[in-house]
């Protein structure tokens, strides 16, 4: 079994792993030899705090070890991608790989010989997306029926949050003036809307921010990202499109006077652009739960990883 994309996971799949996450960071002494022996080899061709933390610290408390692989100082970049898989995953007992395009991680799904969780493509961030429910989970005592609404760019977290909240009953809204392209899943979008999991709200017809205050009133979670993804944000070649993006999103910032007076928890999956997508204060705004939220990638990337071990 791998995590490339939650569209694999079943609805008990996904519902015993949040319960998990939950118990592990509870008890955590109860899970400190579940993964004794076992290694971890952390592959990444893109930065990452919380991921690669969360993964490197997450085995190491399971009792296991982790072995972090960059990109530029192996032979990844040389040889060919499902060689270099094959061999890496005789060497450990799980892979978790943060790829620039989705079609690597699909690739080395199919090369490797051990179980490889797709540490946030430029497609989706299944991680993320379990670590999200958790954290709905812990501060909202359910997830079924409850009402996210996320707004910035239809991306990699947007399609992840749909893709887990359809399993579990989470209705979730978008509001996304501009989607990446390599976001587009037409097929996740139809099914999730099918399920009555996940409506899009066409930007055009939100014409001044009452409207939008009304839609997020509605909702128990606001939640955003980043308008541009890491591997673009200080590239040159993207500094025009920046620009743009700039100006077409600023009106849906998350800020104190969007949120004046709503009752809401705030989520964000980090790293934060404070003063684009989120103004800096409503991280510490008492409705903020986003540093709950980015703890709980760790506890969810332990039971992410027993369920991949078969150690739970
Ligand atoms: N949220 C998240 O995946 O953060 P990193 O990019 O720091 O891993
Ligand atoms: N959408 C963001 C997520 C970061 C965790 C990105 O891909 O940069």
């Amino acid at each position: 079994m791998h995590l490339n994309t939650l569209k694999d996971w079943s609805d008990t799949d996904v519902r015993e792993t949040v319960e998990n996450c939950l118990k592990i960071k509870n008890y955590p002494e109860k899970y400190r030899h579940a993964a004794s022996g076992l290694s971890l080899a952390l592959l990444f061709q893109k930065t990452s705090t919380r991921t690669r933390c969360a993964g490197e610290v997450g085995i190491v408390q399971l009792g296991g070890n982790a072995h972090y692989l960059d990109w530029r100082t192996t032979n990844f970049g040389l040889a060919d991608l499902s060689d270099e898989i094959k061999v890496l995953s005789a060497y450990v007992d799980v892979i978790l790989a943060r790829f620039l395009k989705h079609a690597d991680a699909c690739k080395a799904v199919e090369a490797s010989d051990v179980p490889m969780i797709n540490g946030c493509c430029d497609r989706y961030h299944p991680t993320q997306g379990l670590g999200d429910l958790m954290t709905i989970q812990e501060h909202i005592g359910r997830l079924d029926g409850v009402k996210v609404c996320f707004i910035g760019v239809h991306n990699n977290v947007c399609n992840s949050l749909i893709s887990a909240g359809m399993k579990v009953g989470l209705k979730v809204t978008v509001i996304a003036p501009e989607v990446n392209p390599a976001a587009i899943d037409k097929e996740l979008w139809s099914d999730a809307e099918k399920t009555g999991s996940y409506i899009s709200i066409d930007s055009d017809t939100i014409d001044c921010k009452s409207t939008l205050q009304e839609i997020i009133a509605d909702n128990d979670v606001v939640y955003t990202d980043t308008w541009i993804d890491m591997e673009f944000f200080t590239d040159p070649d993207f500094a025009e499109e920046k620009e743009r993006r700039m100006k077409l999103m600023m009106p849906y910032q998350l800020n104190s006077s969007l949120l004046n007076g709503l009752d809401c928890k705030i989520m964000h999956c980090l790293p934060a652009h404070r003063g684009y997508e989120i103004s800096g204060e409503l991280l510490d705004d008492p409705r903020s739960i986003i540093f709950d939220q980015s703890e709980n990638r760790l506890h969810s990337m332990k039971a992410i990883l027993l369920k991949l071990l078969g150690r739970i």
